[in-house]
């Protein structure tokens, strides 16, 4: 029986060397360790052996079964790697080919505005400040110099939550009160901010306003800030923006928080300032709203104003996106549609 055993092992291992298919391979399979293999008999017959028999076949005949198992394993690696070989040197496949194209993610064009600015502001030494998207009407409005029924309130459509005096922020201003009363240390700090976000009005959507869109404001407080402070930085921020020649003005304006109030309008850089559709002839843009921070505003922020001043802008990020590249849509901005994006 065990010389069986050993044969069987010897024949098989040999037979196994000759095989060079998957085909034959199988066929050997079932030969030698299939379920009427005469390896499977003997161990299937342990039983009828005698009782000093059993366990020496029983031994042997599991070392051929493992003997036999581990070689069939080898081979059918062998084959693998064969037929893998073959079939590249066979030209099935073809390693010259060019391969896909992998599709790169990129920047939102918004986010890429952002950055821009980031980095003009961090150059002059303002810090990014997150505020609130969902403010209360306290620090969207009152603080901020704008009273319950003032007229002014009618700039910036609300969007109410279900909460009494819970809104979404109409602007990034509400973060200028913050800010203060955070960083400002009881009103004997200066500070130097911007802030980023998203703002939200209820508005009819048009190709120049969204419901929900990018302001960043910023906000200098110190002492002795003037006017000139403000143009200057402005000024800076558009050449950096739009190229060192480009020419800015400042035109007054009205805005509760700020006194005196300024829109900054740069010029047209599509035509030069000659006027064109761009700038409805005008030869100028208007990118921005700033001024001198109100008095009751710095109060509010823990600052005494008879020491403190402070100039503040708000603008809208995406519009400056728009005008650097010549879209026409604030919409495209929140569609996701990558014919647009993929421009970027
Ligand atoms: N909050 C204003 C708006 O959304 C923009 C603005 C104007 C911000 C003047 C300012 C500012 O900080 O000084 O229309």
């Amino acid at each position: 029986m065990l010389e069986q055993l050993n044969s069987i092992e010897q024949e098989g291992l040999a037979a196994l060397e000759a095989v060079n298919d998957s085909a034959a391979l199988e066929a050997w399979r079932v030969k030698y360790l299939g379920r009427s293999a005469p390896l499977a008999n003997i161990l299937g017959d342990l039983g009828k052996l005698s009782k000093e028999e059993r366990p020496l076949v029983g031994k042997r005949g599991n070392e051929v079964k493992r003997a036999l198992e581990a070689a069939l394993e080898a081979k059918t690696e062998a084959l693998r790697q064969a037929e893998m070989e073959q079939a590249m040197t066979a030209g099935a496949v073809d390693v010259t080919l060019p391969g896909r194209p992998v599709v790169r993610g990129r920047l939102h064009p918004a986010t890429i505005g952002l950055r821009l600015l980031y980095n003009v502001f961090a150059e002059m030494g303002f810090q990014i400040f997150r505020s609130r998207e969902v403010e209360s009407d306290e620090f969207n409005f009152e603080l901020l110099n704008i009273p319950a029924h003032h007229p002014a309130r009618d700039m910036w459509d609300t969007f109410h939550t279900s909460t009494p005096g819970v809104i979404l922020r109409t602007h990034t201003s509400p973060g200028q009160i913050r800010a203060m009363r955070e960083l400002g240390e009881n009103g004997a700090k200066p500070i130097r901010v911007i802030l980023p976000g998203m703002c939200y009005r209820y508005e009819q959507i048009t190709a120049r306003s969204e419901i929900q869109f990018l302001q960043i404001e910023g906000l200098a407080v110190g002492k002795g800030i003037r006017m000139t402070d403000l143009k200057g930085t402005l000024t800076e921020m558009a050449r950096r923006m739009y190229g060192a020649s480009v020419r800015t003005r400042f035109r007054a304006d009205h805005f509760p928080f700020t006194e005196p109030s300024a829109e900054m309008d740069v010029e047209c850089f599509v035509c030069g300032g000659k006027g064109c559709g761009v700038c409805k002839q005008s030869g100028w843009l208007e990118i921005l709203g700033c001024g001198m921070v109100h008095p009751t505003v710095l109060k509010n922020g823990g600052y005494d104003p008879s020491v403190y001043s402070g100039f503040a802008f708000g603008m809208g990020p995406q519009r400056v996106v728009m005008l650097m590249h010549g879209i026409t849509d604030i919409r495209y901005f929140l569609q996701n549609d990558v014919r647009f994006l993929e421009q970027f």
